[in-house]
């Protein structure tokens, strides 16, 4: 800002004295004032565009989870690439990889780093409290993406996040609706402590507990893995558990059940004995709706990268910014959705 300033004083007074020592001629020759005015104007403009030009890139650093953990990880992580290029931000994105404590000391590397803004997407939901500390010490807003940690609102800056105990209450209350005669549920979990996980499972447990039903089944799947939850339904059908209702935590985790009633001759979905709930509603998980192979798929938006792209930029112009956002979310039933809105999704 400084620089910006002095050279257009400099201009300006040139162009007032210029002025002033033509006043007297003024009349002589407005064309003259018009040409300098031009002149003056350009030379704003030259300056406005170097300022641009040369004032750095805001760098964002992302400690995202783990790269291959899901198809709706894979959306997330694009979303942010293709966002920040996008604004002109310079992005370094770290990956925890199922390390928490590897997460920590990225997001301190991040801090001593000097980035700009620290967007954090935690692999567990605790143990943030001195990372947020050292990035308020160093200046630089930290920001939640995706899953809300536990932190008190004096040690961040704003948070974007999926409501994840509102997701699992709409997929209690659709099994509700289902008015089954008996429910045995297998919950296939997320990573352990990690919100998505927590808020999903917190759900179906109160649901369970509230409505009388059977949890046959509680595993918590390590990195959201499709083929642990194969494994595990298959484990299930081998050793004679009876069940019928899948509460996959994410879309590949309900893919891989599938496939493993499918190995053993197990009908599910809308015309099936066993009702598959999942949730992220990517597109490929929304066409197995619409197939009736899943009966309700429970949106989690990934779409993160244009939300905080507009967040910092609100930040930068030193707007007030909504601390705490939730995303809209919806959710798609195989009686109700249709080929349009399979379409219409964008991953
Ligand atoms: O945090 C969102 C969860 O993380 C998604 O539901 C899951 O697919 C992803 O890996």
């Amino acid at each position: 800002m400084k620089r910006i300033i002095s050279l257009s004083l400099v201009l300006v007074l040139a162009f007032t004295f210029t002025a002033c020592g033509t006043t007297a001629t003024t009349e002589a020759t407005t064309e003259e004032a018009v040409t300098e005015e031009a002149v003056v104007e350009e030379a704003t403009e030259e300056v406005a565009t170097e300022e641009v030009a040369t004032e750095e890139a805001i760098t964002v650093g992302v400690v995202q989870t783990n790269a291959n953990e899901s198809d709706w990880r894979t959306a997330n992580t694009k979303s942010f690439n293709e966002a920040f290029a996008e604004a002109g931000f310079e992005i370094k994105m770290v990956f925890g990889e199922g390390d928490h404590a590897k997460q920590i000391s990225q997001a301190q590397q991040l801090i001593q780093e000097e980035v700009d803004y620290l967007v954090v997407l935690g692999l567990q939901s605790a143990g943030w409290e001195d990372v947020a500390k050292a990035a308020q010490e160093a200046g630089i807003p930290f920001i939640m993406a995706d899953r809300k940690l536990e932190l008190s609102e004096d040690l961040y800056t704003a948070m974007v996040c999926s409501d994840f105990a509102a997701e699992g209450t709409k997929a209690v209350d659709w099994l509700k609706t289902q008015a089954l005669d008996s429910y045995k549920i297998v919950v296939l979990g997320g990573d352990t402590g990690s919100s998505a996980q927590l808020g999903r499972s917190q759900a179906i447990e109160d649901g369970a507990a509230a409505n009388g039903w059977d949890i046959v089944f509680n595993q918590n799947m390590k990195g959201w893995d499709e083929t642990l939850a194969k494994q595990a339904v298959a484990d299930l059908i081998a050793g004679g558990t009876e069940f019928n209702v899948i509460y996959a935590e994410n879309d590949n985790m309900a893919r891989g059940a599938c496939d493993a009633m499918d190995a053993a001759g197990i009908t599910y979905g809308k015309d099936g004995d066993v009702k598959v709930i999942a949730f992220d509603a990517n597109k490929w998980a929304l066409e197995n709706v619409l197939a009736g192979k899943f009966n309700l798929d429970v949106e989690c938006n990934p779409l993160h990268g244009p939300r905080i792209v507009k967040l910092i930029n609100s930040l930068e112009a030193g707007e007030a910014v909504e601390q705490n956002a939730y995303v809209d979310e919806e959710m798609f039933d195989c009686d109700t959705i249709t080929q349009e809105i399979v379409d219409a999704r964008t991953y």
